[in-house]
Protein backbone atom coordinates (compact mmCIF):
# COMPACT_ATOMS: atom_id res chain seq x y z
CA UNK A 1 0.00 0.00 0.00
CA UNK A 2 1.21 3.26 -0.87
CA UNK A 3 1.30 5.69 2.04
CA UNK A 4 0.44 9.66 0.51
CA UNK A 5 -1.30 10.95 3.44
CA UNK A 6 -0.01 10.94 7.21
CA UNK A 7 -1.80 12.33 10.09
CA UNK A 8 0.33 12.91 13.25
CA UNK A 9 -1.78 13.05 16.26
CA UNK A 10 0.74 14.70 19.16
CA UNK A 11 2.75 17.72 18.14
CA UNK A 12 4.99 17.38 20.95
CA UNK A 13 8.87 15.80 21.61
CA UNK A 14 8.76 12.90 19.76
CA UNK A 15 5.57 13.79 16.99
CA UNK A 16 7.01 17.09 15.66
CA UNK A 17 10.47 16.58 15.05
CA UNK A 18 9.78 12.76 13.64
CA UNK A 19 7.46 14.22 11.21
CA UNK A 20 9.44 17.18 10.52
CA UNK A 21 12.08 14.21 9.34
CA UNK A 22 9.34 12.22 7.36
CA UNK A 23 8.23 15.24 5.28
CA UNK A 24 11.86 16.58 4.99
CA UNK A 25 12.91 12.47 3.31
CA UNK A 26 9.27 12.03 1.84
CA UNK A 27 8.72 14.87 -0.64
CA UNK A 28 5.46 13.21 -2.33
CA UNK A 29 3.93 12.36 1.21
CA UNK A 30 1.94 14.83 2.49
CA UNK A 31 2.14 14.91 6.63
CA UNK A 32 0.00 16.94 9.00
CA UNK A 33 0.97 16.99 12.32
CA UNK A 34 -2.32 17.55 14.69
CA UNK A 35 -2.96 18.39 18.51
CA UNK A 36 -5.75 19.89 20.51
CA UNK A 37 -3.27 22.13 22.29
CA UNK A 38 -4.35 25.15 20.13
CA UNK A 39 -1.32 26.98 21.78
CA UNK A 40 1.53 24.82 20.93
CA UNK A 41 -0.03 23.95 16.97
CA UNK A 42 0.46 28.41 16.67
CA UNK A 43 3.72 27.91 17.78
CA UNK A 44 4.47 25.32 15.44
CA UNK A 45 3.37 27.93 12.83
CA UNK A 46 5.06 30.97 13.95
CA UNK A 47 6.66 32.82 11.32
CA UNK A 48 9.64 33.16 13.66
CA UNK A 49 11.16 29.89 13.24
CA UNK A 50 13.07 30.90 17.20
CA UNK A 51 9.20 30.21 18.30
CA UNK A 52 9.20 26.95 17.70
CA UNK A 53 7.61 25.24 20.86
CA UNK A 54 10.31 23.15 21.20
CA UNK A 55 14.07 23.55 21.14
CA UNK A 56 16.14 20.72 19.45
CA UNK A 57 19.42 21.60 17.47
CA UNK A 58 18.85 21.36 13.64
CA UNK A 59 15.05 21.23 13.55
CA UNK A 60 13.66 24.85 12.99
CA UNK A 61 15.95 24.20 9.52
CA UNK A 62 13.79 21.60 8.93
CA UNK A 63 10.17 22.51 9.79
CA UNK A 64 11.33 26.01 7.30
CA UNK A 65 12.16 23.55 4.48
CA UNK A 66 8.77 21.41 4.79
CA UNK A 67 6.38 23.74 6.42
CA UNK A 68 3.97 24.41 3.74
CA UNK A 69 4.79 22.72 1.36
CA UNK A 70 3.85 18.99 2.89
CA UNK A 71 4.28 19.40 6.54
CA UNK A 72 1.45 21.13 8.18
CA UNK A 73 0.67 21.32 11.50
CA UNK A 74 -3.20 21.92 12.84
CA UNK A 75 -5.95 21.50 15.43
CA UNK A 76 -7.97 19.80 12.77
CA UNK A 77 -8.09 16.44 14.40
CA UNK A 78 -10.99 14.83 13.17
CA UNK A 79 -10.69 15.80 9.02
CA UNK A 80 -6.52 15.15 9.15
CA UNK A 81 -7.83 11.31 10.25
CA UNK A 82 -10.15 11.20 7.81
CA UNK A 83 -7.76 11.85 4.97
CA UNK A 84 -4.96 9.93 6.30
CA UNK A 85 -3.67 6.50 4.97
CA UNK A 86 -1.13 6.38 8.04
CA UNK A 87 -1.65 7.44 11.65
CA UNK A 88 0.61 7.94 14.09
CA UNK A 89 -0.35 7.84 17.02
CA UNK A 90 2.60 10.52 19.01
CA UNK A 91 0.58 11.63 22.17
CA UNK A 92 1.96 11.37 26.09
CA UNK A 93 1.18 8.62 28.38
CA UNK A 94 2.61 10.17 31.75
CA UNK A 95 2.80 8.24 34.93
CA UNK A 96 -0.48 6.97 36.54
CA UNK A 97 -2.20 9.88 39.30
CA UNK A 98 -4.92 7.83 40.68
CA UNK A 99 -6.04 4.29 40.51
CA UNK A 100 -4.81 1.24 40.02
CA UNK A 101 -1.01 0.89 39.36
CA UNK A 102 -0.84 4.87 40.49
CA UNK A 103 2.47 6.20 40.28
CA UNK A 104 4.10 3.05 38.41
CA UNK A 105 2.21 2.24 35.12
CA UNK A 106 1.62 4.76 33.03
CA UNK A 107 -1.72 6.68 31.78
CA UNK A 108 -2.88 5.51 28.71
CA UNK A 109 -6.17 7.68 28.24
CA UNK A 110 -4.87 9.51 25.75
CA UNK A 111 -3.59 7.05 23.51
CA UNK A 112 -7.17 5.36 24.30
CA UNK A 113 -8.82 8.40 23.20
CA UNK A 114 -6.87 8.72 20.08
CA UNK A 115 -8.02 5.31 18.89
CA UNK A 116 -11.48 6.69 19.41
CA UNK A 117 -11.31 9.29 17.81
CA UNK A 118 -9.61 7.00 14.67
CA UNK A 119 -12.53 4.54 15.15
CA UNK A 120 -14.81 7.87 14.58
CA UNK A 121 -13.04 9.26 11.75
CA UNK A 122 -11.16 7.08 9.92
CA UNK A 123 -12.03 6.41 6.49
CA UNK A 124 -10.96 2.67 4.25
CA UNK A 125 -8.06 1.29 5.06
CA UNK A 126 -5.91 2.97 7.63
CA UNK A 127 -3.00 1.73 9.12
CA UNK A 128 -2.22 3.26 13.04
CA UNK A 129 1.21 3.28 13.96
CA UNK A 130 1.65 3.18 18.25
CA UNK A 131 4.82 5.77 18.03
CA UNK A 132 3.97 6.98 22.25
CA UNK A 133 6.28 5.30 24.89
CA UNK A 134 4.09 3.35 26.07
CA UNK A 135 3.59 0.11 28.30
CA UNK A 136 3.51 -3.34 26.58
CA UNK A 137 0.70 -4.55 25.03
CA UNK A 138 -0.92 -1.02 24.28
CA UNK A 139 -1.62 -1.82 20.58
CA UNK A 140 -3.80 -4.66 21.79
CA UNK A 141 -5.85 -1.74 23.41
CA UNK A 142 -5.60 0.22 20.17
CA UNK A 143 -6.77 -2.46 18.08
CA UNK A 144 -10.16 -3.87 20.31
CA UNK A 145 -11.20 -0.48 20.36
CA UNK A 146 -10.62 -0.03 16.44
CA UNK A 147 -12.39 -3.41 16.15
CA UNK A 148 -14.80 -3.24 18.47
CA UNK A 149 -16.41 -0.22 17.18
CA UNK A 150 -19.49 -0.01 15.85
CA UNK A 151 -19.50 -2.03 13.24
CA UNK A 152 -21.94 -0.53 11.33
CA UNK A 153 -20.34 2.67 11.47
CA UNK A 154 -17.51 1.01 10.10
CA UNK A 155 -19.12 -0.69 7.39
CA UNK A 156 -20.74 2.68 6.29
CA UNK A 157 -17.02 4.59 6.10
CA UNK A 158 -15.85 1.35 4.72
CA UNK A 159 -13.26 1.46 7.23
CA UNK A 160 -10.08 -1.21 8.08
CA UNK A 161 -7.27 -1.24 10.16
CA UNK A 162 -4.06 -2.26 11.17
CA UNK A 163 -1.88 -1.54 14.06
CA UNK A 164 2.09 -1.37 13.94
CA UNK A 165 4.34 -0.49 16.92
CA UNK A 166 6.88 1.61 16.12
CA UNK A 167 9.02 3.13 18.99
CA UNK A 168 10.89 6.29 18.66
CA UNK A 169 14.48 6.20 20.00
CA UNK A 170 15.42 9.82 19.38
CA UNK A 171 17.20 11.21 22.79
CA UNK A 172 16.30 14.93 23.49
CA UNK A 173 18.92 17.60 22.20
CA UNK A 174 20.38 14.93 19.59
CA UNK A 175 16.75 13.82 17.40
CA UNK A 176 17.61 15.04 14.45
CA UNK A 177 20.53 13.62 13.66
CA UNK A 178 19.43 10.58 15.92
CA UNK A 179 16.55 10.31 13.21
CA UNK A 180 18.11 10.91 9.91
CA UNK A 181 20.61 8.25 11.52
CA UNK A 182 19.07 5.89 13.56
CA UNK A 183 21.05 2.47 14.94
CA UNK A 184 17.65 0.53 14.39
CA UNK A 185 13.88 1.41 13.00
CA UNK A 186 12.32 -1.23 14.81
CA UNK A 187 8.87 -1.98 13.36
CA UNK A 188 6.41 -4.57 15.23
CA UNK A 189 3.24 -5.91 13.97
CA UNK A 190 1.95 -9.23 12.03
CA UNK A 191 0.83 -8.03 8.68
CA UNK A 192 3.53 -8.39 6.35
CA UNK A 193 1.99 -5.55 3.72
CA UNK A 194 1.28 -2.83 6.69
CA UNK A 195 4.86 -3.78 7.71
CA UNK A 196 6.60 -2.93 4.37
CA UNK A 197 4.12 -0.26 3.96
CA UNK A 198 6.06 1.29 6.69
CA UNK A 199 9.06 0.35 5.98
CA UNK A 200 9.03 1.97 2.74
CA UNK A 201 9.08 5.18 4.26
CA UNK A 202 11.97 4.61 6.19
CA UNK A 203 13.98 3.18 3.52
CA UNK A 204 13.97 6.32 1.74
CA UNK A 205 16.85 7.38 4.46
CA UNK A 206 17.44 3.94 6.78
CA UNK A 207 19.52 0.98 4.96
CA UNK A 208 17.79 -1.67 4.54
CA UNK A 209 19.44 -3.35 6.83
CA UNK A 210 18.54 -1.33 9.89
CA UNK A 211 14.86 -1.77 9.82
CA UNK A 212 14.37 -4.59 12.08
CA UNK A 213 10.98 -6.07 11.83
CA UNK A 214 9.63 -8.03 14.92
CA UNK A 215 6.15 -9.00 16.62
CA UNK A 216 4.67 -6.28 18.33
CA UNK A 217 5.49 -7.42 21.87
CA UNK A 218 8.96 -7.53 21.06
CA UNK A 219 8.80 -4.51 20.03
CA UNK A 220 6.85 -2.72 22.70
CA UNK A 221 9.02 -4.41 25.18
CA UNK A 222 12.54 -3.41 23.41
CA UNK A 223 11.29 0.10 23.95
CA UNK A 224 10.70 -0.67 27.30
CA UNK A 225 13.96 -2.46 28.06
CA UNK A 226 16.17 -0.18 26.03
CA UNK A 227 15.74 3.02 28.04
CA UNK A 228 15.52 0.40 31.02
CA UNK A 229 19.53 -0.51 30.10
CA UNK A 230 20.36 2.52 29.08
CA UNK A 231 19.18 4.52 32.83
CA UNK A 232 20.38 1.63 34.59
CA UNK A 233 23.87 2.46 33.74
CA UNK A 234 23.81 5.79 35.26
CA UNK A 235 22.46 4.51 38.42
CA UNK A 236 25.49 2.28 38.09
CA UNK A 237 28.00 5.24 37.39
CA UNK A 238 26.08 7.63 40.00
CA UNK A 239 26.64 4.89 42.54
CA UNK A 240 30.55 4.64 41.87
CA UNK A 241 30.50 7.99 41.92
CA UNK A 242 29.24 7.95 45.48
CA UNK A 243 31.64 4.93 46.25
CA UNK A 244 34.72 7.38 44.70
CA UNK A 245 33.72 10.34 46.45
CA UNK A 246 33.90 8.49 49.97
CA UNK A 247 37.14 6.54 48.98
CA UNK A 248 39.49 8.87 46.90
CA UNK A 249 38.73 7.69 43.29
CA UNK A 250 37.41 9.64 40.23
CA UNK A 251 34.57 8.33 38.63
CA UNK A 252 35.95 9.86 35.28
CA UNK A 253 39.12 7.89 35.60
CA UNK A 254 36.92 4.50 36.85
CA UNK A 255 34.19 5.07 33.81
CA UNK A 256 37.44 5.62 31.12
CA UNK A 257 39.12 2.45 32.64
CA UNK A 258 35.65 0.09 32.65
CA UNK A 259 34.56 1.96 29.10
CA UNK A 260 37.40 0.63 27.41
CA UNK A 261 36.30 -2.74 27.61
CA UNK A 262 34.66 -3.78 24.54
CA UNK A 263 32.04 -5.28 26.04
CA UNK A 264 31.22 -2.52 28.39
CA UNK A 265 31.95 0.10 26.21
CA UNK A 266 32.42 4.56 26.59
CA UNK A 267 28.84 5.96 26.11
CA UNK A 268 26.56 6.68 29.06
CA UNK A 269 29.10 6.46 31.80
CA UNK A 270 28.97 10.44 32.20
CA UNK A 271 28.43 10.78 36.56
CA UNK A 272 25.99 13.39 36.92
CA UNK A 273 23.22 15.30 39.07
CA UNK A 274 21.05 11.65 38.40
CA UNK A 275 18.91 11.15 35.31
CA UNK A 276 15.63 13.29 33.70
CA UNK A 277 13.75 13.22 30.75
CA UNK A 278 10.52 12.08 29.76
CA UNK A 279 11.08 8.40 29.41
CA UNK A 280 13.72 6.82 31.96
CA UNK A 281 11.69 6.68 35.15
CA UNK A 282 8.19 6.06 33.48
CA UNK A 283 9.26 3.47 31.76
CA UNK A 284 11.46 1.36 34.31
CA UNK A 285 8.32 1.91 36.07
CA UNK A 286 5.86 0.26 34.14
CA UNK A 287 8.36 -2.59 33.72
CA UNK A 288 8.08 -2.54 37.79
CA UNK A 289 4.42 -2.69 36.88
CA UNK A 290 4.28 -5.22 34.25
CA UNK A 291 6.52 -7.54 36.79
CA UNK A 292 5.15 -7.23 39.68
CA UNK A 293 1.32 -7.79 37.65
CA UNK A 294 3.42 -11.13 36.05
CA UNK A 295 4.24 -12.10 39.43
CA UNK A 296 8.02 -11.68 39.17
CA UNK A 297 8.68 -9.97 42.32
CA UNK A 298 12.54 -10.00 42.44
CA UNK A 299 12.41 -8.56 38.70
CA UNK A 300 10.23 -5.54 39.71
CA UNK A 301 12.53 -5.14 42.68
CA UNK A 302 16.05 -4.72 40.58
CA UNK A 303 14.59 -2.35 38.18
CA UNK A 304 13.01 -0.48 40.52
CA UNK A 305 16.23 -0.11 42.68
CA UNK A 306 17.28 1.98 39.18
CA UNK A 307 14.90 4.34 39.72
CA UNK A 308 15.32 4.56 43.61
CA UNK A 309 19.01 5.25 43.71
CA UNK A 310 18.47 7.85 41.17
CA UNK A 311 16.28 9.41 43.28
CA UNK A 312 18.60 9.38 46.27
CA UNK A 313 21.49 10.75 44.02
CA UNK A 314 19.43 14.01 43.61
CA UNK A 315 18.60 13.96 47.29
CA UNK A 316 21.94 13.49 48.01
CA UNK A 317 23.52 16.79 46.17
CA UNK A 318 20.95 19.12 47.70
CA UNK A 319 22.10 17.45 50.82
CA UNK A 320 25.94 17.59 50.16
CA UNK A 321 25.52 21.85 49.42
CA UNK A 322 24.07 22.03 52.52
CA UNK A 323 26.71 20.48 54.61
CA UNK A 324 29.85 22.20 53.18
CA UNK A 325 27.69 25.76 52.89
CA UNK A 326 28.10 24.86 57.02
CA UNK A 327 24.95 23.01 57.24
CA UNK A 328 22.46 25.89 56.89
CA UNK A 329 21.42 27.85 53.32
CA UNK A 330 18.93 29.60 55.02
CA UNK A 331 19.02 32.88 53.31
CA UNK A 332 22.00 32.06 51.23
CA UNK A 333 22.22 33.22 47.45
CA UNK A 334 23.06 30.53 45.55
CA UNK A 335 22.89 30.48 41.58
CA UNK A 336 21.49 27.30 39.79
CA UNK A 337 23.26 26.89 36.31
CA UNK A 338 20.58 24.35 34.07
CA UNK A 339 17.01 23.39 34.70
CA UNK A 340 16.19 21.52 31.54
CA UNK A 341 17.13 17.81 32.42
CA UNK A 342 20.22 17.78 29.91
CA UNK A 343 21.59 20.42 27.16
CA UNK A 344 20.23 21.37 24.52
CA UNK A 345 16.90 21.06 25.46
CA UNK A 346 13.83 23.24 26.99
CA UNK A 347 12.33 20.47 28.27
CA UNK A 348 12.61 19.50 32.19
CA UNK A 349 10.32 16.74 32.58
CA UNK A 350 11.56 14.64 35.51
CA UNK A 351 15.07 17.33 35.45
CA UNK A 352 17.27 16.36 38.32
CA UNK A 353 17.06 20.83 38.35
CA UNK A 354 13.22 20.25 40.18
CA UNK A 355 14.39 18.32 42.59
CA UNK A 356 17.63 20.02 44.17
CA UNK A 357 16.24 23.34 43.42
CA UNK A 358 12.99 22.39 45.48
CA UNK A 359 15.22 20.81 48.27
CA UNK A 360 17.47 23.93 48.56
CA UNK A 361 14.45 26.07 48.94
CA UNK A 362 13.11 24.29 51.47
CA UNK A 363 15.79 24.49 53.06
CA UNK A 364 15.82 28.60 52.89
CA UNK A 365 17.87 29.09 49.84
CA UNK A 366 17.52 31.90 47.39
CA UNK A 367 18.14 30.61 44.46
CA UNK A 368 18.90 31.93 41.10
CA UNK A 369 18.04 30.32 38.03
CA UNK A 370 19.87 30.28 34.70
CA UNK A 371 18.71 27.84 31.87
CA UNK A 372 19.66 29.30 28.41
CA UNK A 373 16.22 28.10 26.43
CA UNK A 374 13.85 27.39 29.57
CA UNK A 375 11.39 30.12 30.51
CA UNK A 376 10.50 31.37 34.18
CA UNK A 377 7.01 30.36 33.16
CA UNK A 378 7.97 26.51 32.67
CA UNK A 379 10.13 26.69 35.82
CA UNK A 380 7.38 28.00 37.88
CA UNK A 381 5.55 25.38 36.89
CA UNK A 382 7.99 23.01 37.66
CA UNK A 383 8.61 24.14 41.74
CA UNK A 384 5.33 24.97 41.99
CA UNK A 385 6.72 27.69 43.40
CA UNK A 386 5.88 31.59 42.53
CA UNK A 387 8.62 33.40 40.95
CA UNK A 388 9.81 36.39 43.88
CA UNK A 389 10.26 38.81 41.09
CA UNK A 390 11.47 40.92 43.99
CA UNK A 391 14.37 39.25 44.57
CA UNK A 392 16.80 40.04 42.03
CA UNK A 393 16.14 43.83 42.13
CA UNK A 394 16.48 43.70 46.10
CA UNK A 395 19.83 45.36 48.14
CA UNK A 396 22.27 42.65 49.07
CA UNK A 397 21.03 43.82 52.35
CA UNK A 398 17.39 43.21 51.95
CA UNK A 399 18.34 39.72 50.37
CA UNK A 400 19.42 38.41 53.93
CA UNK A 401 16.92 38.70 55.48
CA UNK A 402 14.88 36.52 53.01
CA UNK A 403 13.75 33.00 53.17
CA UNK A 404 13.48 30.51 50.46
CA UNK A 405 12.97 31.20 47.41
CA UNK A 406 13.40 31.57 43.54
CA UNK A 407 13.99 33.82 40.45
CA UNK A 408 14.80 33.46 36.84
CA UNK A 409 18.31 35.09 35.78
CA UNK A 410 19.24 36.11 32.44
CA UNK A 411 23.14 36.31 32.94
CA UNK A 412 25.43 34.88 34.93
CA UNK A 413 27.50 38.27 35.67
CA UNK A 414 24.48 40.58 36.26
CA UNK A 415 23.27 38.51 39.32
CA UNK A 416 26.67 36.85 40.80
CA UNK A 417 27.58 39.69 43.47
CA UNK A 418 27.49 37.71 46.87
CA UNK A 419 26.49 34.90 45.94
CA UNK A 420 27.83 31.99 48.27
CA UNK A 421 27.54 28.65 45.84
CA UNK A 422 27.09 28.34 42.42
CA UNK A 423 25.75 24.83 41.74
CA UNK A 424 26.00 23.79 37.64
CA UNK A 425 23.15 21.37 36.99
CA UNK A 426 22.89 21.10 33.31
CA UNK A 427 25.66 20.50 30.77
CA UNK A 428 24.87 23.86 28.46
CA UNK A 429 28.05 24.60 26.11
CA UNK A 430 28.28 28.33 28.03
CA UNK A 431 28.94 26.86 31.56
CA UNK A 432 32.32 25.37 29.83
CA UNK A 433 34.15 28.62 29.31
CA UNK A 434 32.73 31.19 32.38
CA UNK A 435 35.34 33.55 33.67
CA UNK A 436 35.93 32.30 36.98
CA UNK A 437 38.87 34.83 37.96
CA UNK A 438 35.95 37.24 37.15
CA UNK A 439 33.17 35.62 39.07
CA UNK A 440 35.44 34.76 41.58
CA UNK A 441 36.18 38.67 42.68
CA UNK A 442 32.32 38.91 43.26
CA UNK A 443 31.38 35.99 45.29
CA UNK A 444 30.64 35.97 49.12
CA UNK A 445 33.78 33.73 51.13
CA UNK A 446 34.24 30.91 51.43
CA UNK A 447 32.41 30.56 48.13
CA UNK A 448 31.21 27.31 46.84
CA UNK A 449 31.12 26.15 43.35
CA UNK A 450 29.25 22.53 42.99
CA UNK A 451 30.09 21.32 39.57
CA UNK A 452 27.58 18.18 39.28
CA UNK A 453 27.93 17.48 35.24
CA UNK A 454 31.99 17.83 35.36
CA UNK A 455 32.16 20.51 33.28
CA UNK A 456 34.62 22.32 34.81
CA UNK A 457 38.34 21.75 35.52
CA UNK A 458 39.69 22.28 39.20
CA UNK A 459 42.59 24.21 38.69
CA UNK A 460 40.23 27.08 36.85
CA UNK A 461 38.27 27.13 39.92
CA UNK A 462 41.11 26.15 42.48
CA UNK A 463 43.15 28.79 41.28
CA UNK A 464 41.24 31.64 41.95
CA UNK A 465 40.61 30.58 45.74
CA UNK A 466 36.93 29.00 45.32
CA UNK A 467 36.42 26.01 46.88
CA UNK A 468 35.35 23.12 44.24
CA UNK A 469 33.37 20.03 44.16
CA UNK A 470 32.86 18.33 41.71
CA UNK A 471 30.54 14.80 41.31
CA UNK A 472 32.20 11.58 41.87
CA UNK A 473 35.50 12.95 42.24
CA UNK A 474 37.16 12.12 45.61
CA UNK A 475 40.98 12.61 44.70
CA UNK A 476 40.97 15.54 46.63
CA UNK A 477 40.09 13.40 50.19
CA UNK A 478 42.90 12.45 52.28
CA UNK A 479 42.30 8.63 52.12
CA UNK A 480 44.92 7.53 55.15
CA UNK A 481 42.73 9.48 57.53
CA UNK A 482 39.45 8.16 55.75
CA UNK A 483 40.88 4.55 56.40
CA UNK A 484 41.78 5.47 59.96
CA UNK A 485 38.43 6.69 60.67
C1 LIG B 1 16.16 8.64 26.24
C2 LIG B 1 16.79 7.57 25.34
O1 LIG B 1 18.20 7.84 25.21
C3 LIG B 1 16.11 7.55 23.98
O2 LIG B 1 16.63 6.51 23.18
C4 LIG B 1 14.60 7.36 24.17
O3 LIG B 1 13.93 7.42 22.93
C5 LIG B 1 14.04 8.42 25.11
O4 LIG B 1 14.76 8.43 26.35
P1 LIG B 1 16.36 11.28 26.46
O5 LIG B 1 15.62 11.09 27.74
O6 LIG B 1 15.87 12.29 25.50
O7 LIG B 1 16.42 9.90 25.65
O8 LIG B 1 17.89 11.66 26.78
P2 LIG B 1 19.19 10.84 27.19
O9 LIG B 1 20.32 11.36 26.41
O10 LIG B 1 18.99 9.38 27.17
O11 LIG B 1 19.42 11.32 28.70
C6 LIG B 1 18.55 10.95 29.77
C7 LIG B 1 19.09 11.45 31.08
O12 LIG B 1 20.28 10.76 31.46
C8 LIG B 1 19.49 12.93 31.07
O13 LIG B 1 19.10 13.54 32.28
C9 LIG B 1 21.00 12.90 30.94
O14 LIG B 1 21.63 14.05 31.47
C10 LIG B 1 21.33 11.67 31.76
N1 LIG B 1 22.62 11.07 31.41
C11 LIG B 1 22.82 10.55 30.18
C12 LIG B 1 23.63 11.02 32.37
O15 LIG B 1 23.47 11.49 33.51
N2 LIG B 1 24.82 10.42 32.04
C13 LIG B 1 25.05 9.88 30.80
O16 LIG B 1 26.16 9.36 30.59
C14 LIG B 1 24.02 9.95 29.84
P1 LIG C 1 6.21 13.38 23.81
O1 LIG C 1 7.51 13.71 24.49
O2 LIG C 1 5.81 11.93 23.97
O3 LIG C 1 6.16 13.83 22.38
P2 LIG C 1 4.59 15.68 24.56
O4 LIG C 1 3.86 15.94 25.84
O5 LIG C 1 5.72 16.56 24.17
O6 LIG C 1 5.06 14.15 24.63
O7 LIG C 1 3.57 15.70 23.34
C1 LIG C 1 2.34 15.04 23.29
C2 LIG C 1 1.32 15.95 22.60
O8 LIG C 1 0.13 15.18 22.40
C3 LIG C 1 0.90 17.19 23.39
O9 LIG C 1 1.18 18.36 22.64
C4 LIG C 1 -0.63 17.01 23.62
O10 LIG C 1 -1.34 18.22 23.52
C5 LIG C 1 -1.00 16.06 22.47
N1 LIG C 1 -2.22 15.30 22.71
C6 LIG C 1 -2.54 14.53 23.77
N2 LIG C 1 -3.76 13.96 23.61
C7 LIG C 1 -4.23 14.36 22.41
C8 LIG C 1 -5.44 14.13 21.65
N3 LIG C 1 -6.41 13.31 22.12
N4 LIG C 1 -5.59 14.73 20.47
C9 LIG C 1 -4.62 15.53 19.98
N5 LIG C 1 -3.46 15.80 20.62
C10 LIG C 1 -3.26 15.22 21.82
Amino acid sequence: MEIKNICCIGAGYVGGPTMAIISYKCPNIQVEVVDNNEDRVNQWNSENFDNLPIYEPGLAKIVKKCRGKNLYFSTSVENSIRKADMIFISVNTPTKKKGIGAGMASDLKWVEACARLVANYAEGHTIVVEKSTIPVRTAEVIKSILEGSDHSTNKIKNSTYEVLSNPEFLAEGTAINDLLYPDRVLIGGENEKAIMSLSNIYSNWVPKEKIIHTNIWSSELAKLTANAFLAQRISSINSVGALCEATGADVREVARAIGSDSRIGSKFLNAGPGFGGSCFKKDILNLVYLSRYFGLPEVADFWEGVVKLNSWHQHRISKLVVQKLFGTVTGKKILILGFAFKANTNDTRESASIKICKDLIEEGALLFIHDPKVSSKQIKADLQIDEDIYLKSKSESQITHAEGGWCAIETITSSIDNADAIVILTEWKEYFDIDWETIATKMRRPAWIFDARSVLKDENISNFGLNFWRVGDGSKNNISNLLEN
